[in-house]
């Protein structure tokens, strides 16, 4: 398995790797950053890591033995105890339980560490692998939205210590 670690500066060659060779593959699911977010990367980075400093957001990177990134895992909109989950991994190493492994990590710390008692998320009715994941990891299903306009649900996963 790779390591979970929360976002440093030290990553961004490699953060910034993954979110190029997998943009056209993650845009087919979920909406593209677009041009911006990586022509001013640099600068974004330091507002997350900003924001991750003040205990707003937590983000973390699925990094293997070589340094690369395989995954992302983040919790954003810190508040009252709660927090949104958002998730996303590379094509070559999707199907092989990455994604699980990784949300069961994040909400292990979600509580350990970060002393949240709740967890949001949302994801379009055809995404199956990530219904599959918020199956998997213990959310439920709280009622249906729109994501861009496509049909989705929503969920919640009660933490306890
Ligand atoms: C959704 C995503 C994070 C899943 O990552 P992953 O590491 O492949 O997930 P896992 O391997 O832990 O589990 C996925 C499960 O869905 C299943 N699955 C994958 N694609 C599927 C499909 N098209 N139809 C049915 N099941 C599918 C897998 O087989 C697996 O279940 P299994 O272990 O019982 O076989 C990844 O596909 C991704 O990053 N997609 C693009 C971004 C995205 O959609 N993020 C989530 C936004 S809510």
């Amino acid at each position: 398995m790779p390591e979970l670690q929360l976002l440093r500066p030290d990553h961004l060659p490699a953060l910034l790797a993954f979110e190029q060779e997998n943009r056209a593959y993650f845009a087919a699911t979920i909406p593209d950053r677009g041009d911006d977010f990586f022509a001013r990367f640099d600068e974004r980075l330091r507002a997350l890591l900003a924001e991750q400093k003040a205990g707003i957001c937590y983000f973390h990177v699925l990094v293997d033995a070589a340094g690369e990134v395989l995954g992302r895992v983040n919790l954003v909109d810190v508040e009252d105890g709660g927090a949104d989950l958002g998730y996303r991994i590379a094509e070559r190493a999707a199907g092989r339980g990455l994604a699980t492994w990784g949300v069961r990590e994040v909400c292990r710390r979600a509580v350990d560490t970060y002393g949240l008692t709740t967890l949001r998320a949302a994801t379009t009715l055809d995404n199956t692998a990530s219904r599959a994941v918020l199956a998997r990891t213990g959310f439920t299903v709280t009622g249906e939205t729109r994501l861009s306009g496509r049909p989705g649900l929503t969920y919640v996963r009660r933490l306890q210590s």
